[in-house]
């Protein structure tokens, strides 16, 4: 493992950090990193990736290591190395130098950990292993976060509160997610030029983030199916008409996450009916984006993307009716079935394992709605959010051919003209957004998404080199 560099600062960001929690709580609080799942037998493990909470505190990506926050104090529980773990494992740096590192105030082996569970708080794991040793050494079970109440529900509360906005330390790591992000698109920009299948584009966007040593913040999507919302397949041949839509992120070795797409066509040229549809995509895109600022509701910028790709669908005769009837109908949804976006941060979906706790608003519920109930946010923006604009067009079988959905939306849906548009199975434009105190910074402006800078990059008119490290006044706006 590699400790970072003094001159990153990273003991004193989460020294703020752990005091700035102590100012909502005034309870102890152990927080679990997790441990390595085995994949097919107990050595050959998935990739480690430490829980986000405990990330967010202690900065690496330690496996089966605990944290003590008390007061503003914190205190790292960390076993010795296993005998003969150098061997397969190399070396790793010793109890004191990690804690030194983070800015621990004092460091003991977690066979030393002994917790009283009824006068300390904590955030449940993900991963069942751990979960067990967090209900034995508290002696206690701990619920799921969204369920979490008394001192665990308060503790989810200051965190959801306290991560919501972030600080100079993670909006320096945002950035440098973002910048590998667009690299990655670049790259795969320039692989489909000679890419036979979606496979090949996958391996070069996450041959480019691997050789920055990251990781995907989640599992890519390139795909030609993109009607497939988080489509996993990487297998399809690649054809001169297909549009190939590619969601993919780079992740940290500190754990914060990009959450980009791009769809380009793979000839290097968009049909008309294509273009027709990626101007639509892109104008919401831009509109939304431009309303982000703080105080501003992010439910609204969703109903913003709605009534704007319903208004474009009437126009392009796919749609019939009053664009406003049409959305309060959620008629846009049978083509626009997600929601414009969601919280970015150190999960890609960020603190989406404390359930809505995060991403609603106290006393906001999911709505039953069609067209709103896989909003992921609904909170007013508030300045240090980073948020994603993803809207999108997909041609989905299930949704389309429901015999319900046909029946609800007979008069609402031109199905003659939308054959017309066969050749768009999926389309989303999506890109990082940092609120600002008076606006807002597109973090990933350095990937341009108009079809005709698309165009040019996919055919090679316009260099695909790295991007430049990322300053603080990229991307403003
Ligand atoms: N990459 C998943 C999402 O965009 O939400
Ligand atoms: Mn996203
Ligand atoms: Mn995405």
């Amino acid at each position: 493992m590699q400790l970072p560099d003094p001159s990153d600062r990273l003991a004193d960001t989460l020294r703020r950090r752990r005091q700035k929690l102590a100012q909502l709580i005034d309870f102890p609080v152990l927080l679990w990193s997790g441990g390595a799942r085995s994949r097919n037998f107990p050595a050959n493990t998935y990739p480690f990736r430490a829980s986000s909470h405990f990330l967010y505190f202690a900065g690496l990506n330690l496996a089966d290591a605990v944290i003590q926050l008390d007061g503003g104090r914190m205190t790292l529980f960390l076993d010795d190395e296993l005998p003969g773990s150098a061997l397969w494992h190399g070396e790793m740096p010793s109890r004191e130098d990690i804690a030194a590192a983070i800015g621990a105030d004092a460091a003991f082996p977690k066979s030393e950990l002994r917790a009283d569970g009824a006068s300390v708080a904590t955030v449940r794991v993900q991963d069942l292993g751990t979960l067990a040793e967090q209900e034995r050494i508290l002696g206690r079970s701990v619920a799921p976060p969204a369920d979490a109440e008394g001192w665990d529900g308060e503790l989810v509360g200051a965190i959801a509160s306290e991560r919501l906005s972030h600080d100079e330390g993670a909006i320096a790591a945002l950035r440098e997610a973002t910048a590998v992000t667009v690299e990655a698109h670049k790259a795969g920009m320039a692989a489909t030029r000679t890419a036979a299948r979606e496979s090949q584009v996958r391996g070069a966007m996450e041959g480019a983030i691997l050789a920055h040593n990251m990781t995907c913040s989640y599992n890519s999507i390139v795909t030609v199916h993109g009607e497939v919302l988080h489509n996993e397949q990487y297998h399809h041949p690649l054809q001169p008409g297909d549009l190939l839509l590619a969601d993919v992120g780079a992740e940290t070795p500190g754990g914060w996450a990009g959450d980009v797409t791009r769809t380009w066509p793979v000839s290097g040229t968009f049909s008309p009916t294509q273009r027709e549809i990626y101007d639509l995509v892109l104008a919401a895109h831009d509109r939304c984006i431009e309303k982000v600022r703080p105080g501003v509701e992010y439910r609204e910028i969703h109903l913003l993307a709605a009534a704007v790709l319903a208004e474009g669908l009437v126009d392009l005769g796919i749609l019939r009716g009053r664009p406003s009837d049409l959305v309060e109908r959620d008629a846009h949804a049978l083509f626009f079935p997600h929601g414009v976006g969601h919280l970015l941060g150190l999960d890609v979906h960020d603190m989406e394992d404390l359930g809505d706790r995060a991403g609603y608003a106290p006393g906001r519920k999911r709505s039953d709605r069609f067209g709103l109930g896989f909003l992921r946010l609904d909170r007013p923006l508030q300045p240090g959010m980073a948020v994603t604009i993803e809207p999108g067009f997909y041609q989905v079988p299930a949704i389309l051919n429901d015999r319900k959905n046909r029946e609800i939306y007979r008069d609402a849906v031109s199905w003659e003209r939308l054959e017309r548009f066969a050749d768009v199975r999926g389309i989303r434009i999506e890109d990082d957004v940092l609120v600002t105190e008076t606006g807002a910074e597109v973090l990933t402006a350095a990937l341009p998404n108009p079809a005709g800078a698309i165009e040019e990059m996919v055919r090679g008119n316009v260099p695909a080199e790295p991007t430049a490290p990322p300053t603080s006044t990229a991307g403003k706006r």
